[in-house]
């Protein structure tokens, strides 16, 4: 009987947003409404995330980047913090494993230096096989230890030696010149960020990138996130009407 059934061709056919973003907000609260651990919810949202970032590739969306952990999350306590590396482990492991099958390039963005060395071992790994895949590979960006100002303070640190040594003089750092010292160097601004859970707010999440992007905002918590809520998201994006301070 489904045989015939094919999904809707307007549907699986309309515009994609070129880079879409999400702050996946919402896994403790998840939790906490079945009784659970925290980590139990952040283990189900590694789950979403998984099946997200493979359906944005399967609808064409050509980078998908995600807020795993922010600079401020060290503050949350240390056994939620070992579970959070935990599924970072499992997850940069698959992906070292899947990467080239699925045609997804698996990318980490921020500041790595105080993460274990397994782990930095497990990005080089991942980021190694990456660079194989070539520039027009879909890219999941996985943000660990990611903080917006922290990103510009080394972008203002790194351009400061620059000036320091000779090769840029103060008055002609041009606004790429900033973009060009972020992690997202290599990708487009995000068109769209989504963040579920209910907050409305950025909590420190791509802030020089974000100055055109459309915002989302969801009151379902991440761990229950589908591909329908993406496909409504996509839905509320493609009525937007972008002006980038045009008319
Ligand atoms: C997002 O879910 C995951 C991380 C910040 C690592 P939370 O853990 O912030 O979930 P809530 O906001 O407490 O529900
Ligand atoms: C933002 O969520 C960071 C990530 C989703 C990784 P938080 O839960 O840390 O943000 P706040 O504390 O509600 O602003
Ligand atoms: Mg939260």
């Amino acid at each position: 009987m489904g045989l015939f059934k094919k999904k809707p061709k307007a549907e699986k056919d309309r515009p994609v947003p070129r880079h879409i973003a999400v702050i996946m907000d919402g896994n403790g609260r998840w939790a906490k409404k079945r009784g659970l651990p925290r980590q139990a919810g952040h283990k189900v949202g590694a789950e979403t995330f998984r099946t997200i970032a493979t359906y944005c590739k399967d609808i064409g969306v050509q980078y998908f980047t995600v807020y795993a952990f922010s600079t401020e999350n060290w503050k949350r306590p240390p056994e939620e913090v070992d579970a959070l590396l935990d599924l970072f482990r499992k997850y940069l492991k698959e992906a070292a494993e899947t990467m080239f099958e699925r045609g997804v390039a698996v990318r980490v963005l921020g500041d790595l230096s105080p993460l274990p060395p397994d782990i930095l071992e497990l990005i080089r790994e991942t980021g190694e096989i990456a660079d194989t895949l070539g520039p027009d590979a879909a890219t999941a960006s996985l943000c660990i230890n990611y903080g917006g100002r922290d990103e510009i303070k080394n972008a203002v640190r790194a351009l400061a030696k620059e000036v320091e040594k000779g090769s840029i003089r103060p008055e002609d750092i041009t606004e790429g010149d900033i973009s060009r010292h972020l992690y997202t160097a290599h990708m487009p601004d995000p068109d769209l960020i989504i963040r579920p859970s209910g907050e409305i707010r950025t909590s420190n999440f791509l802030l020089w990138q974000s100055a055109y992007a459309e915002y989302y905002f969801t009151p379902v918590l991440w761990p229950d996130f589908k591909t329908a809520d993406m496909d409504e998201a996509i839905d509320a994006f493609n009525k937007r009407n972008r002006r980038f301070g045009g008319v």
